[in-house]
């Protein structure tokens, strides 16, 4: 290879934390024009490696060039001097301001009144340049999470940068956004620009990267030309061992009363949309209903009205018929796995022991004459980091410092172990390795085998089919059609995700 023709070198990179060597002597290397795919376990090390380029952490060892010179970066702004830019894995948009305020936010300017119009228009530019379309006065918080990603894409762009880094930017995207977002990626690299992708979607890896390496324990296990690799081989690069989604056998339960209970469901978003429309649905016990469809079509207001956390404007929702519209759900009642981890899922600051108690924390044995019992609460630390195969050094540590998958594995983790009568599953499997979604799915399989009503959202056709008994398809607040999980094809799906009903549908 000339080495001209990389833009960006990392070598022999290593960082420790406290207990953890999260980069063991890595090196990473992308050409100018190309896209270098990342991919590893869960917690494997390529945040942290992303980080470190960015100037948020310091490497313990190694050196870093862009453009063939050796660069030091020790802040975020030295970061996007040298041309970097960097999606993070969990955006770092505030809510609170507009589109256009989040792009501009922290370019220096000396002027004394911000003058928007300049900045608006460039943006409008990009947006057009890179078929990534958002409005710019619109406020973040309003945005649906694929628009936030847009954002924080055009944020870099209009930064200029040479190198894009993009740390699992499909886990939240639909698959024509996905489709939407390659395509930005093509021209992003067209124009001389690198891309490092970060995925645990093997069919985008090698859709879209020239080359990919991988990392297994924070070290590099190897590099590929994508040409040559299949999903077999980089499932394996990965794990070590191959790991597919399929549907698996599973028992007839024969106790099937009807547990979620949804009649006549309306309720708005945070907009003032409508989104559920005279919603009916029936979840019974030891059954697993796969909701699919476009993100955004109200899956999100539909687990939070089951959860008690949005309230509908008409209708009655109960759970083993009792009336549970408008009332935070009970924990041992319902298990609730919510779409964003981080905010509604985890207090961050907490530690991981602390996140795996939030439920249970007034219960015996945890607490005491008032006082919390530290001895127990580790233990039940220990147990579940164990039973839920969670890479966290101990219970000690702040939730934050988990990878992002890891994070999600604390979640699910607290909500299913009490063995709820009911499982809200919202994206449960987002962000995760595929060893880890495979687990998943077997947990909530397990779930609906003890005979738990499962309720299981998902933007991902593959594993809904895989898991469901009966899959509803949601398209603008109400359901496109219903079908057997047994027969179900993503054909038929796709069509009713849009809107389209066809003879499928009963
Ligand atoms: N600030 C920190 N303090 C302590 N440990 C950390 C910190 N940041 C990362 N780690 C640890 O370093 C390891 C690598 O984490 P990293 O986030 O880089 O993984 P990842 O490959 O991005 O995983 P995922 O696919 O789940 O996002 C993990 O064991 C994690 O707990
Ligand atoms: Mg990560």
């Amino acid at each position: 290879m000339n080495e001209n023709s990389i833009l960006l070198k990392m070598q022999d990179i290593s960082k420790s934390f406290p207990g953890v060597l999260a980069n063991d002597h890595v090196t990473i290397e992308c050409e100018k024009g190309h896209v270098l795919g990342l991919l590893g376990e869960n917690g494997a090390g390529k945040t942290t490696l992303m980080n470190i380029l960015y100037g948020l952490y310091q490497p313990d060892q190694g050196k870093i060039f862009v453009d063939g010179k050796q660069v030091v970066i020790n802040s975020p702004s030295e970061a996007i001097n040298h041309g970097i830019g960097m999606v993070h894995q969990h955006f770092k948009l505030v809510d609170t301001l507009s589109v256009i305020e989040n792009v501009i936010l922290g370019i220096p300017t000396n002027k004394a009144v911000l003058d928007f119009g300049p900045a608006k228009k460039k943006l409008e530019k990009l947006c057009k340049e890179y078929e990534l379309f958002v409005d710019p006065e619109e406020i973040v918080w309003r945005l649906p999470v694929g628009k936030q990603q847009w954002v924080e894409i055009l944020k870099a762009l209009y930064r200029d940068c040479k190198v894009l880094v993009l740390d699992e930017p499909t886990a939240v995207l639909t698959p024509s956004e996905s489709d939407q977002l390659c395509r930005a990626i093509r021209k992003i690299t067209e124009q001389g620009r690198s891309v490092v992708f970060i995925s645990h979607k093997l069919r985008e890896v090698i859709e879209i990267t020239d080359k990919v390496t991988v990392i297994r324990d924070g070290k590099v296990i190897g590099t590929v030309n994508t040409k040559e690799a299949t999903q077999s081989i980089l499932a394996e690069m990965m794990v070590g061992r191959p790991v597919t989604i399929e549907r698996k056998a599973r028992p007839i339960i024969k106790e099937h009363s009807a547990v979620l209970v949804m009649k006549n469901v309306n309720a708005f978003d945070d907009r003032g949309v409508q989104a559920l429309k005279d919603f009916n649905l029936t979840v019974h016990a030891g059954e697993i209903v796969g909701v699919a469809g476009v993100d955004g079509n109200g899956q999100r207001e539909l687990s939070e009205c089951i959860a008690g956390l949005r309230k509908p404007s008409s209708g009655s929702i109960t759970i083993q018929d009792k009336q549970v519209t408008n009332v935070i759900a009970d924990p041992s009642f319902v298990g609730f796995i919510p779409e964003d981890r981080q905010k509604t899922g985890l207090v961050l600051d907490f530690t991981v022991a602390e996140n795996l108690l939030i439920k249970d924390y007034k219960e015996k044995p945890y607490v005491k004459n008032g006082f919390l019992q530290y001895s127990e609460i580790k233990k039940h630390a220990e147990h579940m980091i164990k039973k839920y195969n969670i890479k966290s050094p101990s219970g000690d540590i702040k939730v934050k410092t988990l990878s992002g998958g890891n994070q999600q594995k604390v979640v699910i983790a607290r909500e299913l172990d009490a063995q709820p009568v009911l499982d809200v599953a919202s994206h449960p499997t987002r962000g995760l390795d595929l060893g880890a979604v495979s687990n998943v799915h077997d947990i909530l399989l397990n779930e609906r085998n003890r005979g738990a009503a499962v309720l299981f959202i998902s933007a991902e056709l593959q594993e809904v089919i895989a898991l469901s008994d009966r899959i509803i398809v949601l398209y603008s607040g109400q359901i496109m059609g219903e079908l057997d999980g047994e027969t179900a094809d993503q054909f038929t799906i796709g069509q009713m995700m849009l809107g389209q009903t066809t003879e499928a549908k009963k």
